[in-house]
């Protein structure tokens, strides 16, 4: 199902609606209202009324939400009903971190590969996989399928870390390098700035002063 008229304003409120839902159907809890679930996220009703039925309609009037339904079909939607093959290219510390979290492999996004120029850090293994010379990243890419490359290293080199992952085939980038990757339009890069969302809570706490 493609939606290609749902704006990103919404797209980027349904993983918390599927978080929400999933805590939900871990405490066992069948159906919810629009009103409960806008005292959970904060989102108003109207507002998880009108971004959910961009999809379809879920709800029924009187009933709310089968839990269990919207949040398989918010996976669903959110792509998540499927696993993901990734490559991590940076292992320093926030790549390690990254690369030994678990909750990325249990939500479907396998690291396959981990790659890092350093001969001091090739050779290493981060959860059972090993390091290996970005000279082998290419054909890894090929050999193994590979969708997603994930960037964790410093500006520096990003960009040719970027044109490499295309060249290979990976078709989605999840950015941390401090860079404005260039790619083509076909590529898709989610860009994370711990940094910015830090600078808005000292936005936010200078403005309560
Ligand atoms: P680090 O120095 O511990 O690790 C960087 C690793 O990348 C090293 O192992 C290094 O050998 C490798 N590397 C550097 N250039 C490379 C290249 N061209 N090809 C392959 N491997 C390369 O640094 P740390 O703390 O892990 O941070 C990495 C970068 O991530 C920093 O530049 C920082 O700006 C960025 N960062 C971004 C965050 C975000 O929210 N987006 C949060 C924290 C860090």
């Amino acid at each position: 199902m493609k939606n290609k008229n749902v704006s990103m304003a919404v797209i980027r409120r349904l993983p918390k609606y599927y978080r929400y839902l999933s805590e939900l159907l871990e405490n066992d809890i069948k159906r919810i209202s629009s009103k409960e679930l806008s005292k959970l996220t904060d989102f108003t009703a109207s507002q998880i009324r009108q971004d959910l039925n961009n999809f379809g309609g879920f709800g029924q009037q009187g009933y709310g939400y089968n839990v269990e339904d919207l949040q398989r079909e918010l996976g669903k939607i959110l792509g998540l009903d499927k696993t993901y093959r990734a490559v991590l290219i940076g292992a320093g510390n926030l790549g390690q971190a990254i690369a030994n979290y678990r909750g990325f492999s249990d939500s479907g996004f396998e690291i396959l590969g981990i790659f890092d120029k350093n001969p001091k850090v090739t050779g290493k293994k981060l959860r059972d996989v090993e390091v290996k010379a970005m000279e082998d990243m290419g054909d890894f890419i090929k050999e193994n399928d590979i969708e997603i490359g994930i960037i964790c290293t410093p500006k520096e080199g990003s960009q040719e870390i970027a044109d490499t992952l295309v060249e290979s085939g990976v078709t989605g980038i999840w950015n941390f390098a401090p860079a404005d990757l260039k790619v083509p339009e076909n590529i898709t890069v989610e860009d994370v700035h711990l940094n910015e969302s830090l600078f808005t809570l000292s936005y936010l706490l200078k403005e309560k002063k």
